[in-house]
């Protein structure tokens, strides 16, 4: 496998550029070819198999390009689809990162909070994964299916935002949360909107860190990481709006006028 390939990067939409992010601060000698579904979004309100019907046309797609490593930038596809895609690509993949294991560490009495999306909840993914860490910790999960729909639609710092964060944030009311898990890779855009509702003293998690993290160590274990320190080459696919998904490339990213290719993701069954 070619260290000068690109890693893919996926997700619904544009969420996942939150984890891209991550990934150019760490190692910005890596090239990126970054995919969003804008078309379908959101997934958090799919069934299963659709979720992981997308997920396979993503990957797919990903074969065709010849990406060295893919990362799942979505916590939804990764906790309906990680375990079944394990095995079926010529690439290796990464996981999205429940980040438990960082929030149980900063939080004394093990009690930490997660917002997501519906389907992530209702998978229970970051409840099973604190049940294999340390039968002690204590998650609230949330989902906030409002959340990503206001995001892509260019509510990221306005009333009606405040207005939908301050109705999921109260359910931590009197819950004594020490951490929140941002479970859903469109988060980390309004974090600083969620922050304003909850508990001051309340850290924040994002997976990112740690999904990169891992995709770091895959990467040096398999021999594969980009010699280069400086200078990585990024490609933008989204299925539908190129607009908004330039606007959110450059508020998420900093990149000024991306170019932004247009893909069908039907196409690659
Ligand atoms: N950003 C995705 C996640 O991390 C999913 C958003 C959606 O399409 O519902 O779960």
């Amino acid at each position: 496998m070619q260290s000068h390939a690109p890693i893919g990067v996926f997700d619904s939409g544009s969420g996942g550029l939150t984890v891209a992010r991550q990934l150019h601060k760490i190692l910005p000698g890596e090239n990126i070819l970054y995919v969003g579904d804008m078309k379908r979004m959101p997934y958090g309100p799919r069934e299963p198999q659709e979720i992981i019907k997308f997920m396979g046309q993503f990957l797919n797609f990903f074969t065709t390009k010849k990406v060295k490593l893919a990362i799942f930038a979505c916590n939804t596809m990764t906790s309906w689809g990680y375990e079944k895609a394990i095995g079926n690509t010529v690439y290796p993949l990464v996981p999205m990162s429940t980040a438990v294991a960082e929030a149980a560490a900063l939080s004394p009495h093990k009690t930490i909070g997660v917002i997501a999306t519906e389907a992530t909840v209702k998978k229970r993914f970051h409840a099973d994964m604190a049940a294999k860490i340390d039968k002690d910790i204590r998650i609230y999960a949330v989902a906030c299916p409002q959340f990503v729909t206001l995001i892509e639609s260019g509510h990221i710092n306005d009333l009606v935002l405040e207005k939908a964060a301050a109705y999921y944030m109260q359910n931590f009311t009197g819950k004594n949360i020490e951490s929140l898990i941002l479970g859903c890779t469109h988060y980390p855009i309004i974090k600083d909107i969620l922050s304003k509702h909850i508990e001051v003293g309340i850290k924040l998690i994002d997976p990112a860190v740690s999904t990169i993290e891992k995709a770091v160590s895959v990467m040096q274990k398999n021999n594969m990481l980009n010699p280069a320190k400086t200078g990585g080459r990024m490609e933008f696919f989204f299925s539908s709006e190129p607009d908004h998904a330039a606007h959110m490339v450059k508020i998420v990213m900093g990149i000024d006028n991306p170019f932004i290719n247009n893909i069908d993701l039907e196409r690659f069954n």
